[in-house]
């Protein structure tokens, strides 16, 4: 059984149809890439994944270890496994870090203390060069990169069965793209099982952790797929030239 199963998925958003019937199956342990260009309906499969209440699902499924979760509120996805990296993450005044995160780790059933659990916040904070960042509050005040930092190293700290990552390397400068690729390496390591859906523009963080899959995303619909080779052919050629003759 797959891990997940998107099925003939068509969404729609306050009255425009956005995704068009997408078919997507990602097995436990592999690393997907979608790529595409702006408004292509990247996020909004992100955003449907995880259960956001604005997305409205028209037709299809969406599968998670055999069963529908369509009808499941965003914690109870994250309680089964899923977890996402948004594209612009939210910044939660009066709430820390280390609080949000001591919760998620209580929702999931853990039984770490409280002393045993900031250490490993902690750690995985440092792993990503923000480690006094745990009791700040949520992206308040973060940079743009000092955000993407802060969603990887939860990623870290929760170990999902399935890490759906939007544009985590946006507004990263080179540098940083370096620390959070070696970051989503070693989250792969420590977690070999771990699948990722990698949502990006650009083919760089893809040379971190390498994909099994690359799809590409033009109006609503994933119109080619293929291997890791496809991202290079994209950088190369565009969306453009790549989908020329696609009838896309
Ligand atoms: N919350 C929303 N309200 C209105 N329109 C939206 C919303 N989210 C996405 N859209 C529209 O859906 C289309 C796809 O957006 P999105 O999924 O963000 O694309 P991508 O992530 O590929 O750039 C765009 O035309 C965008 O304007
Ligand atoms: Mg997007």
């Amino acid at each position: 059984m797959a891990l997940l199963e998107v099925k003939n998925l068509k969404v729609k958003v306050e009255d425009t149809l956005i995704l068009k019937g997408v078919d997507l199956t990602i097995e436990r342990g592999e690393v997907h890439a979608i790529m595409g260009p702006n408004g292509s309906g990247k996020s909004t499969l992100a955003m449907v994944l995880m259960g956001h209440p604005e997305y409205e699902v028209l037709e299809g499924d969406v599968l998670f270890e055999g069963e529908s979760v369509l009808d499941l509120p965003p914690d109870e996805r994250a309680k089964r496994g899923i977890f996402l990296a948004f594209q612009y993450p939210y910044e939660i005044e009066g709430v820390r870090v280390s609080q949000m995160m001591w919760k998620a780790s209580r929702s999931l059933g853990w039984d770490m203390g409280p002393m045993e659990f900031r250490r490993l916040l902690r750690r995985y904070y440092e792993v990503l060069g923000i480690g006094d960042f745990i009791d700040r509050e949520i992206n308040v005040g973060f940079s743009g990169g000092e955000k993407k930092r802060s969603e990887v190293a939860q990623l870290l700290t929760l170990k999902p069965k399935l890490a759906v990552l939007d544009e985590i390397d946006s507004g990263l400068d080179i540098d940083a793209v370096r620390v959070v690729g070696a970051a989503l390496t070693k989250a792969k390591e420590e977690n070999p099982e771990m699948s990722m859906l990698l949502i990006t523009h650009y083919q760089r963080i893809l040379n971190y952790v390498k994909p099994d899959r690359v799809h590409v995303m033009v109006d609503g619909r994933i119109v080619l797929s293929g291997g890791f080779e496809l991202s290079l052919r994209l950088e190369e050629e565009g969306y453009e030239g790549i989908t020329k003759g696609l009838g896309v």
